[in-house]
């Protein structure tokens, strides 16, 4: 095949080749939202959230322990203490409990692979401020110094990619407790002391050492994103960090930024816009509707069953967003088998129906059924149909039957026996419009 550029065109790429590589980004966000997200992003649709850290060893009430223990402390909290442990224990003494001792990277990968899911995120510090590396500025508050005495975010991340998976690391902006965040916080945040001689240095350090292919911010909500230099960050991150090309990140840089500065929009946790939207999205939700650390009293009825995440999965990929669903290990490094079992069934159900949810081709549309059909016949009013126009039940063997509707659309027959259970159907139309 040969090419041909009209002397327009010609010009056209002389002009603008040169500009686009040799793209740089500065400190504002005009310039940093500028950026194209890298296409792997969009085209992953489903990722895996892993919230995993000292949290996860109280593992009662949520990820939040500490904060609602001692922070602004709930009844609930405080009793759990008073009951179970001795006076005077403080929320550092669970870190050496926080063990990992069944933690098998490889087994996380494979579940987290035949899940679907192209793309994993592992909590590397939580609001608590421990970290799930060595870090060397979170001296004796991460996973080397103390508990397991491993590195869990640098072990996950080479099993992960070592099946294509992506690999991205969550990162709490703020610590509730750090003495240098507290003294910024008394300052109305004219110092930036926390930032300077804590969260950047560690930051850098993350990206250079595991090189992260999203950055998933969090905590942000307290300061504006001139008190985190979250600009100078991001410009840094893509102009001359190891990820620049490839690295993607979200919208929590600062109180003003959510839904509106960075890369793709979170907006709140769980959110879903309800519409298409212009800018990528990405709806982050947790298995266990209550928390996203592990929870050891948590309730069969409190999770989202199969079928619910099916539906939620397909009507963010519908709207354009990705969907990021979250399991809990626990202390002990453990994922429980009720998490596995369903991210094991959203797998089976890609396996299926997956075409629908990665792809999208010309004259092809899907349409999904979020109910079991109790009638025969299907009627469609959108689709406009031609004499070559096939319909397939995605798992199906055969073509289904179907005719037109004379008013626009068409009626589809339907293998009534072969619905059962409570999931999701894909039906496929080739030659539509
Ligand atoms: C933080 O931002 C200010 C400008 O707003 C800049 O002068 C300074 O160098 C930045 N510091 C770091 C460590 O990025």
């Amino acid at each position: 095949m040969s090419v041909h550029f009209s002397g327009l065109q010609k010009l056209f790429l002389a002009v603008t080749l040169p500009l686009v590589i040799g793209a740089r980004y500065f400190p504002n966000w005009e310039s940093i939202d500028s950026r194209p997200l890298p296409s792997w992003y969009d085209e992953a649709k489903f990722g895996i959230f892993v919230h995993w850290g000292v949290f996860s060893v109280p593992a009662f009430g949520s990820e939040w322990f500490w904060w609602h223990w001692q922070g602004q402390p709930f009844p609930a909290y405080v009793d759990f203490i008073k009951k179970n442990y001795p006076p005077g224990f403080s929320y550092p003494q669970f870190a050496p409990d926080f063990r990992a001792q069944f933690f098998d990277p490889e087994q996380w990968a494979e579940l987290f692979q035949a899940s679907g899911a192209k793309y994993v995120v592992l909590t590397s510090k939580h609001h608590e401020g421990f970290t799930t590396w060595g870090s060397p500025h979170s001296w004796n508050w991460n996973s080397v110094d103390t508990g397991p005495h491993r590195d869990l975010v640098g072990d996950l991340g080479t099993a992960v990619r070592k099946r294509s998976l992506h690999y991205g690391l969550y990162n709490s902006l703020y610590e509730w407790f750090h003495p240098l965040y507290l003294s910024d916080k008394k300052s109305g945040f004219k110092k930036q002391e926390f930032v300077f001689n804590k969260l950047l240095p560690e930051l850098y350090d993350l990206v250079t050492r595991y090189k992260p292919d999203v950055i998933w911010s969090d905590g942000d909500w307290e300061a504006p994103d001139t008190y985190w230099n979250s600009t100078e960050f991001l410009a840094w991150l893509y102009n001359d960090s190891p990820v620049k090309d490839t690295v993607v990140t979200n919208d929590r840089w600062g109180s003003d930024c959510s839904c509106r500065h960075g890369g793709y929009y979170n907006c709140e946790d769980k959110y879903n816009p309800g519409k298409l939207l212009k800018h990528k999205w990405e709806k982050c939700t947790s298995v266990d509707t209550f928390s996203w650390g592990y929870r050891k009293n948590m309730k069969l009825k409190e999770l989202l069953n199969l079928p619910i995440i099916i539906q939620d999965l397909v009507h963010t990929v519908a709207l354009g967003g990705n969907y990021l669903l979250n399991v809990g290990p626990t202390a002990e490094g453990t994922i429980p088998p009720v998490f596995e079992e369903r991210l094991r069934g959203v797998g089976s159900w890609l396996k299926v129906n997956g075409e629908a949810v990665y792809t999208s081709k010309g004259s092809t549309v899907y349409a999904f059924l979020f109910v079991r059909p109790w009638k025969p016949v299907l009627e469609l009013s959108a689709p406009i149909t031609s004499p070559s126009t096939n319909v397939m039940l995605l798992g199906y063997p055969n073509r289904l039957k179907w005719s037109p509707i004379q008013s626009g659309g068409l009626m589809i027959s339907l293998p009534l026996e072969i619905f059962v259970g409570d999931l999701v159907w894909t039906l496929k139309l080739d030659s539509v419009k």
